[in-house]
């Protein structure tokens, strides 16, 4: 649930939310990485502006907290247009995206979070919405019943989801800008947690924030968490200054090792090697295992995981490397690997 539908539905927002706001970027230029898409979104936009039409639809994919409906509320800002957002499974009949549809003001932008699970009647009004400009309503009901053609103004969909192999081609067709958000660099971590930190107000030492930086799994929504989280314990056993001190203590309160990887992580190469023999083993097994969504093993932890070459995909499930058993300091290896001294 975003921010707009938090308000909407009148639901309890925290201090932790209103935090998670203000370190928002709200234009380009305070949106850390990603350059090149930047490069291009920012010629985009322009082009747009010069021409006075609507934007092109806009498809983000890519792992969670990475920056995917931060930049789609971006767009909007630089276009200086409004932005209106929703969530996919809150449109659950073809009149709730009409309403929305036909009530867009002219060249906004239109925000759609988890596009994936759009039900397949309301996504069919999508397609004429996003190429011609207008929605085909029913009217009446049996052999009365005939459809008519509104006309809506122009507007820019942006759709954004964390499963991109989901989206049906029909609907992934009709974007014309798509881009996967890739995992943040060290250096632009530790740009992040120095610009949170200058908002918060939380003095922090360069060192401390390069350990976090290090923690941070390339996300930006992470490098937030252990940020507040640290702040949390620079007041209590500190003075309020983040330093490596405080973070080396903090980091181990969260059982949060060096490499950035919590409980869950190291139970999950665990299970692998000591229950699958490293594997390779199907993730709803693993899902089961750990106790955990497969959902969620799939889009939080396990794209971290693989990009850090701790695990790797295979036809026939998940394998944990040789760097894993390293990791954890457990004996022996991948099958494989073993396999090279032959
Ligand atoms: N490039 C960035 N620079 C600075 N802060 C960022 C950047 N990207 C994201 N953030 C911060 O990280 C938080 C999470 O980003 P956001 O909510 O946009 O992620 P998301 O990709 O939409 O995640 P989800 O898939 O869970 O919806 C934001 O509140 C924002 O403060
Ligand atoms: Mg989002």
């Amino acid at each position: 649930m975003d921010q707009e539908q938090r308000l909407q539905s009148g639901a309890f927002i925290s201090a932790e939310d209103s935090d998670e706001n203000n370190l928002r970027p709200q234009f380009l230029k305070d949106f850390v990485g990603q350059s090149k898409l930047k490069e291009n979104l920012s010629v985009f936009i322009q082009a747009s502006k010069k021409r006075g039409d609507s934007l092109d639809h806009i498809f983000f994919s890519g792992p969670p907290g990475l920056g995917k409906t931060t930049l789609s509320g971006i767009i909007a800002n630089e276009l200086g247009v409004k932005f209106r957002s929703t969530s996919a499974p809150a449109l659950e009949k073809q009149g709730d995206l009409a309403a929305i549809l036909t009530t867009i003001g002219q060249n906004n932008v239109f925000f759609i979070d988890e596009i994936h699970r759009l039900r397949p009647a309301v996504e069919e009004i999508l397609y004429t919405a996003m190429e011609d400009f207008e929605i085909d309503v029913i009217i009446g009901q049996g052999p009365g019943a005939r459809t008519i053609k509104i006309p809506i103004q122009p507007f820019t969909l942006i759709g954004a989801t964390t499963k991109a192999g989901m989206v049906s081609s029909p609907l992934y067709s009709r974007f014309g800008i798509t881009n996967t958000l890739e995992f943040y660099s060290f250096e632009e971590s530790e740009q992040i947690i120095h610009r949170s930190a200058d908002i918060l107000q939380a003095p922090v030492e360069k060192g401390a924030a390069e350990i976090l930086a290090k923690c941070a799994r390339g996300t930006p929504r992470v490098a937030n968490r252990l940020l507040r989280r640290m702040r949390d314990f620079a007041q209590v056993w500190g003075d309020g200054r983040i330093t490596k001190a405080i973070v080396a203590q903090g980091l181990e309160a969260l059982e949060i090792d060096k490499e950035g990887l919590d409980r869950v992580d190291r139970k999950i190469l665990e299970v692998i090697i000591q229950r699958y023999d490293g594997g390779p083993v199907g993730s709803e097994t693993l899902a089961i295992s750990i106790s955990e969504a497969a959902d969620t093993l799939e889009d939080v932890y396990e794209p971290y995981l693989i990009q850090k070459g701790f695990i790797k995909r295979t036809p026939r499930g998940r394998m944990v490397t040789s760097l894993a058993y390293k990791h954890l300091g457990i004996k022996g290896g991948p099958h494989e690997d073993q396999g090279l001294l032959f």
